[in-house]
């Protein structure tokens, strides 16, 4: 039997792709013509593109064995994305490479033969070492944001890396694996969130390779995904000890606040009685979180069609428990203990905060609310049961 036995390829291209159709063909013949020699395979992890990704890439997987898909459905994400591609491996070389063809995909050989050669635990495709560019930067404004980015970056890294932020870097497959469970998988940085959350000290090597300019398809960064660095970088800075989650959660109930603030003002402009106003002003302001949380906070879970109405009721039924506790909480420290006025207040307010977030994170959105480090196995206890 022995014969028969096909150990797995030396190393795993991973490679993310939304909306990116037109590019998989030629993406899987310029990996092909690029890892000539060499025992490798390509897996796409799509996450449900409109535009049918996943069936350009399954046209190509049922010729050839090489190629496959990892298609996730009701979930987006690139970082997230890549690290299901990896896990899917077994080889003992990962690589991860755009799906739009802006990087140079014939710098993997060199890559890999940094990590089996030179021993080198991570090799980053670099925009800004020597015989690199980053020419493929849509605008000067991308170009500001990136370096901006990439500074801060390396501030917290405490590193001389010249692009932490790179999406094109090959490592050794069980280091990645062991680093998973401390990864945040959230928005584009991948690279950046394995460096530190990685225990061991990696031996890192950069070489530089030219960013195209992007000809099909277009550029997925945007707003929200700079807000995720932002988090990554907080998440990182505070040993993973406050949820990204939860910033989130509590960054939008903030702007609720001025929601509720300026419903309230409106409403004396307009001459309604206070009673009513406050009313009104609570439910515009909890409809507007609920709208803000689904987008932002939930993004990677939105809730859609029918699931988006249950939800909406379930979040308005929270938040007034919580709204409930909260007063009823205040009342008890002022009153019953003689607890300062702000104190009593903040308190009532802070429980208020963390039983709207905890609720809604399992019952709204449906998953356990996390607290503390990341541990390597199972989840967050479940908060309420
Ligand atoms: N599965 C999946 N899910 N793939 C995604 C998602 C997603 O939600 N969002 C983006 N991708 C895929 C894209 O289809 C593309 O193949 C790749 O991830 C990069 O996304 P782009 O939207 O093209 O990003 P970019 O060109 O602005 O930035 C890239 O290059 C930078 C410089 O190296 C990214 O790799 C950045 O991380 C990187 O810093
Ligand atoms: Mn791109």
């Amino acid at each position: 039997m022995e014969g028969a036995l096909r150990p797995a390829p030396e190393i795993t291209v991973v490679i993310p792709c939304y909306n990116e159709r037109p590019n998989v063909a030629p993406m899987a013949s310029r990996l092909a013509a690029a890892l000539d020699g060499i025992a490798w395979e390509a897996v796409f992890v799509d996450d449900d593109s409109p535009d049918g990704t996943a069936e350009a890439v399954r046209a190509i997987a049922a010729r050839d064995a090489r190629i496959r898909c990892v298609r996730r459905i009701g979930r987006r994400g690139l970082a997230s994305a890549v690290i299901e591609g990896v896990l899917s491996s077994s080889s003992p070389f990962a690589a991860v490479i755009d799906g739009d063809l802006q990087h140079d995909e014939t710098r993997l050989p060199i890559m890999l033969a940094r990590l089996r050669e030179d021993g080198a635990d991570l090799v980053v495709a670099s925009r800004f070492a020597e015989g690199g560019d980053a020419a493929g930067l849509a605008s000067r404004s991308r170009h500001t944001l990136s370096a901006v980015a990439i500074r801060a970056a390396q501030i917290m890294l405490g590193t001389k890396l010249t692009d932490p932020m790179s999406g094109f870097f090959a490592v050794r497959r069980e280091l990645f694996e062991a680093a998973t469970p401390r990864l945040t998988g959230q928005g584009f940085k991948i690279l950046l969130d394995l460096l530190l959350s990685s225990s061991a000290r990696l031996r890192v090597e950069e070489i530089g390779a030219p960013f195209h300019a992007r000809r099909e398809g277009e550029s997925k960064l945007s707003l929200l995904v700079m807000l995720q660095f932002a988090a990554l970088l907080f998440d990182k800075a505070t040993g993973g000890l406050v949820p990204l989650r939860f910033v989130s959660f509590t960054l939008v109930g903030l702007f609720g606040l001025g929601v509720h603030l300026t419903v309230l003002a409106i409403a004396d402009a307009v001459g309604v009685s206070f009673g009513v106003a406050q009313s009104a002003a609570t439910l515009v302001a909890m409809a507007a979180n609920f709208e803000l949380n689904n987008r932002i906070t939930y993004r990677d879970q939105r809730l859609r069609g029918g699931r988006l109405w249950r939800g909406r009721l379930l979040f308005f039924a929270v938040c007034g428990v919580g709204a409930v506790a909260n007063v009823g909480i205040a009342r008890a420290l002022y009153y019953g203990m003689h607890t300062g006025w702000t104190p009593s207040g903040a308190a009532g307010a802070i429980i208020g905060g963390v039983w709207n977030y905890v609720m809604s994170a399992t019952l709204v959105w449906g998953r356990p609310a996390r607290w503390g480090r990341k541990r390597a196995s199972g989840g967050g206890a479940r908060a309420c049961s």
